[in-house]
């Protein structure tokens, strides 16, 4: 988490340190903060909560210089105050820091010692106390930070600054990502491109164990051994324009209703419409129709999506499909079998529990794959296959389009696995195309279901919980409203497999309580309406969405229905998303809550 930035510059560098902090901000944004190098002395604006504190700060307290870097802080250690905000600095030195330095406390000690005592609460600031120490002792600026890094265990990218020195950034990368920008006469770092795609869009990727010094003019690299390497200088696709709200209230909104566009281009990506069949697939690193298992990693709401996914490789491809959330499958060191399929699903491409569950299984025999959104991002470049997800950036840091166009991949990978298997009965094959196909009309047509869930929201936004159910590869979209409902509105949601209701969350059911039910018709409709009529029973306000034959035979049983387009089951749950998003949205927003920035969230979780 954090959004770290650098710049070495022929021009004044605050303002366009606090512009791709803006970029950044998706990072985190519980506090903000600059320092620049003016006259050859180190000076620092910070303050807590978002950007915006930042620039009002600037505004009447500017500060000027050609060399600068550039934070904005997702919390892990010291609340978010202005004093434990980023840059952290002594006399000599700034830094900033993404990750965590998981030994600093043993290094604060020895710094105590010494005499170099911390003033905020962060694990960071023992990098800028170390590297001082290190520079009194008389080491250089490069050489301070190389003896500091040496010491540090934990994930960071951190960028340094120096008291005196204005054609000078040192920067090291361990676990968290970090990019070099290359302009005319200019040098930038930061942690993606999309911030750099303000000055320049020649970028260099650091890769682990990384560190570089920057001047005016270039960047030498030097891998964790010392020794110098070169790395590619590529062209970064991110585009430099910046991301606006259009006629929408908020991203999130504007996302949710991008998405029939964002999942025709996953189709169209996958599916010959005019030919009724697949696509010319792009090159595989593997072979779906000899993989014995599959291995799905993945953390949040890109979990969910994966959860989606094994009812269709599972049913469709006949391939058995192990899931587990990425946090909980890095440390459990699962025996895998060679030669399995290990897919990897991050709208981002750089959670730090996803990239860590990724490399286990690339060090034990399998083919990488993974799902992602931004291209360029660490988990993209270190899968064997990459299936981009091709929904543009996702600003609200509810995953919305991210998520629809992750089930749709996929649902259509799932197709690809079952013909390449041979699995399907026939005629079955066609019919599932045809579904596909017809997904994005679906979605627009289930968008225009808004006002409706805009009143049933009025209701929701009363409650103190809310239990939203489903069953088979409804389940997970049930777990999905639960989760987007509590991430933006902050009421407590669970999400709950229908069958699963009476052995304990019957419990929690009376007149206060809201049961959304997640039963379009299909063959398991009737079993989930007998759990409904359970809930009914007890008082429990049951919300039902549904398609219309759903409605027309169950409708009754409910207080409210958001009725759904009719669509082939195998469709149904994308096309559910789209009812739940909106639910969370409206009561979010009917609560006056800040729906594309939640509490405490961040949208890149590069700490675990
Ligand atoms: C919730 C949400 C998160 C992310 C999770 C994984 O709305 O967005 O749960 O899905 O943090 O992030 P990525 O997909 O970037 O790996």
């Amino acid at each position: 988490m954090c959004g770290i930035v650098g710049i070495v510059g022929q021009r004044p560098v605050a303002d366009r340190l606090v512009s791709a902090l803006a970029r950044l901000e998706y990072r985190g944004y519980d506090s903000a903060g600059i320092a620049t190098l003016h006259e050859g002395e180190l000076q620092r604006r910070r303050v807590s909560g978002k950007l915006v504190n930042l620039a009002d700060k600037l505004r009447l307290d500017p500060i000027g210089g050609l060399v600068g870097i550039g934070h904005t802080r997702w919390a892990t250690h010291g609340a978010p105050t202005e004093i434990n905000a980023h840059p952290h600095a002594t006399s000599r030195v700034a830094v900033v820091h993404n990750g965590i330095i998981e030994n600093y406390r043993s290094l604060l000690v020895e710094l105590a010692a010494d005499g170099y005592l911390p003033s905020s609460q962060t694990d960071s600031e023992v990098v800028a106390l170390m590297v001082t120490r290190w520079m009194d002792l008389g080491l250089s600026p490069v050489a301070a930070v190389q003896a500091t890094v040496s010491r540090l265990q934990g994930a960071f990218a951190l960028v340094f600054m120096f008291q005196g020195e204005e054609d000078l950034l040192v920067a090291a990368r361990q676990g968290s990502p970090l990019a070099i920008g290359y302009g005319d006469g200019e040098m930038f770092i930061g942690s993606d491109a999309l911030a750099l795609s303000l000055f320049t869009d020649r970028v260099t990727y650091l890769e682990e164990g990384d560190w570089t010094v920057v001047t005016l003019q270039s960047a030498s690299i030097r891998s964790r051994d010392g020794h110098a390497v070169d790395r590619l200088v590529q062209l970064s696709n991110t585009s430099s324009n910046v991301i606006e709200k259009g006629p929408y209230r908020h991203f999130m909104l504007k996302e949710i209703h991008e998405q029939p566009d964002a999942v025709s281009r996953v189709v169209g990506r996958y599916i010959d419409r005019a030919e009724r069949t697949l696509a010319q697939s792009p090159p595989l690193s593997f072979d779906f129709a000899t993989l014995p298992r599959m291995t799905v990693s993945a953390c949040g709401t890109a979990y969910l999506a994966g959860l989606v996914g094994k009812y269709w490789f599972e049913s469709l491809a006949r391939l058995p499909l192990d899931i587990d959330v990425a946090s909980e499958f890095r440390y459990r060191q699962p025996p895998l079998q060679p030669g399995g399929l290990a897919m990897f699903i991050s709208q981002s491409g750089e959670t730090a529990d996803t990239l860590a569950a990724l490399r286990y299984c690339a060090s034990n025999d399998q083919h990488i794959a993974s799902v992602v959104n931004v291209a360029e991002s660490t988990i993209a470049r270190e899968s064997g296959s990459v299936f981009p997800l091709l929904c543009g950036p996702e600003i609200g840091v509810a995953s919305t389009k991210a998520f629809t166009a992750q089930l749709t991949t996929l649902a259509c990978l799932s197709l690809v696995a079952a013909k390449e298997r041979g699995t399907l009965p026939d005629g079955a094959f066609e019919k599932l195309i045809d579904a596909l196909t017809a997904l994005p009309a679906a979605l627009s047509q289930a968008l225009l279901a808004s006002d409706d869930i805009a009143e049933i929201a009025r209701g929701i936004s009363k409650a103190k919980d809310v239990l939203f159910l489903g069953r088979g590869a409804l389940y997970p979209i049930a777990l999905e409203g639960a989760l987007k409902l509590k991430e933006i509105s902050y009421i407590h949601a669970e999400g709950y497999a229908a069958g699963e209701l009476k052995h304990g969350p019957i419990a929690l059911v009376d007149d206060t309580l809201p049961v959304i039910v997640i039963a379009p018709s299909d063959e398991l409709t009737d079993k989930t309406v007998s759990n409904m009529q359970e809930v009914r029973a007890r008082g429990g306000q049951i919300i039902l969405i549904t398609d219309p034959k759903g409605a027309a035979i169950h409708g009754s049983t409910a207080a409210q229905t958001v009725i759904l387009p009719q669509v082939h089951s195998f469709i149904a749950p994308i096309v559910a998303s789209v009812a739940i998003q909106l639910l969370a949205y409206h009561t979010a927003a009917m609560m006056g809550a800040d729906v594309d920035q939640p509490r405490n969230l961040a949208k890149s979780v590069t700490v675990e």
